[in-house]
């Protein structure tokens, strides 16, 4: 079992991340839609036995970090404010680049190639 926010045991666990975009559910019981990453995301930040943080406080930490504050308005545009829902999108989106790859590439065997 993955251990959750301040160390307690979650019932769940952490399921690996790569090639998630091509999932069509996401959850162990399948309870989000494959393309609601972002909801998956928000969940993570927010529920108490994951990160246990709100959308507010994450803004915030955005705003106090200019390096971060920096790169969010190189994405978002030079006026923009950091935003609760448009972080859990850019989040969602920066895993839709964690791409496992070709496995027929890594395949251990010669012949199946
Ligand atoms: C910003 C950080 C995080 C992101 C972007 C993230 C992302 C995700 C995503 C996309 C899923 C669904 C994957 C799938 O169904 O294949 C997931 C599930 C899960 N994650 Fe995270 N996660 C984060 C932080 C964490 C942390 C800190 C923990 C543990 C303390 C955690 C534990 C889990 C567990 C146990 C599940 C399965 C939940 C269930 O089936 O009910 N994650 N995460």
């Amino acid at each position: 079992m993955s251990r959750g926010y301040n160390g307690t045991e979650y019932f769940r666990n952490a399921p690996g991340l790569l090639s998630v975009r091509l999932k069509t559910r996401l959850m162990w019981d399948g309870r989000l839609d494959g393309a609601d990453l972002p909801t998956a995301v928000r969940d993570m930040v927010t529920e108490a036995h994951f990160m246990n943080a709100d959308g507010r406080l994450i803004q915030e930490r955005i705003r106090q970090i200019p390096e971060l504050l920096a790169l969010w308005r190189e994405a978002f545009g030079a006026q923009s404010q950091p935003y609760g829902p448009q972080i859990f999108v850019a989040i969602a989106e920066f895993l839709k680049t964690l791409d496992g790859g070709d496995t027929w590439w890594t395949a251990p065997c010669a012949a199946t190639r």
